[in-house]
């Protein structure tokens, strides 16, 4: 592939990333250092032009949109959480493949009538503010950065919004799934202005990236 402009991709550590390296390969980009053993940030790729940089997945967007990088890789939950407004997104990777749900103590579902104010932990407060406020439910939101299966359990909250994949954190809390908010997975963003000064060659990585998810279906 000749990508002929510099273009940055950001990515994220962890599953996105697992799954995104054999995406990348396939289109012939690929880390010249081993990104689990390196602390590096910012690494070059076997594409001269083409770099990779490593954030935190709630970052992505950001850079994305402000142009530090022209391509990202973020989780649709980062995307209605933290907006997509201002960046294109062309292309769903169906990686890393969860849904976004409330979800609550087994036992009070059967024990407790549906209320009109609860409490509600979670580190998604656009989206969990968004869905309550659409089920004419008053919620009282508490940010939490991890672990939210936890605090029904303590007695913090009465139900929570988070990522479920096996549902297995769930179950091993005592807790259960309630209702579907979003179907996640991985997406491609672009900058626009990339996608406009740098078109060619951005629209060729969209290209032969969306042809790779195509062969892995
Ligand atoms: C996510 C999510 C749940 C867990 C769900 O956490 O917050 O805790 O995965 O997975 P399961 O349904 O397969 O059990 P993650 O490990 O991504 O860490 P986080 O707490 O930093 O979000």
């Amino acid at each position: 592939m000749n990508i002929t402009d510099p273009i940055t991709i950001a990515l994220t550590k962890g599953r996105i990333l697992k799954e995104t390296l054999p995406l990348l390969a396939k289109v012939g980009i690929e880390p010249s250092e081993d990104l689990d053993a390196s602390r590096k940030l910012i690494v070059p790729t076997t594409l001269t032009n083409v770099h990779l940089v490593i954030l935190r997945g709630s970052d992505v967007p950001t850079y994305v949109k402000h142009g530090a990088a022209d391509i990202g890789i973020a989780g649709k939950d980062m995307l209605l959480e933290f907006g997509g407004e201002g960046i294109y997104e062309p292309l769903d990777l169906g990686i890393a493949r969860c849904r976004l749900m409330t979800a609550g103590p087994r036992l009070s579902q059967t024990t407790q009538a549906p209320r009109r104010r609860i409490r509600v932990a979670t580190k998604f407060l656009n989206i969990a503010r968004a869905h309550y406020a659409e089920k004419g439910i008053h919620a009282d939101l508490i940010k939490l950065y991890g672990s939210m299966e936890l605090a029904p359990l303590m007695g913090l909250a009465d139900e929570i919004v988070d990522i479920v994949d096996t549902g297995k954190t769930l179950e091993e809390n005592g807790m259960v799934p309630l209702e579907l908010i979003a179907e996640v997975s991985s997406r491609l963003i672009v900058n626009k202005a990339s996608m406009r000064t740098r078109h060619a060659s951005v629209r060729m990585l969209v290209d032969a990236l969306e042809e790779a998810v195509g062969a892995q279906e």
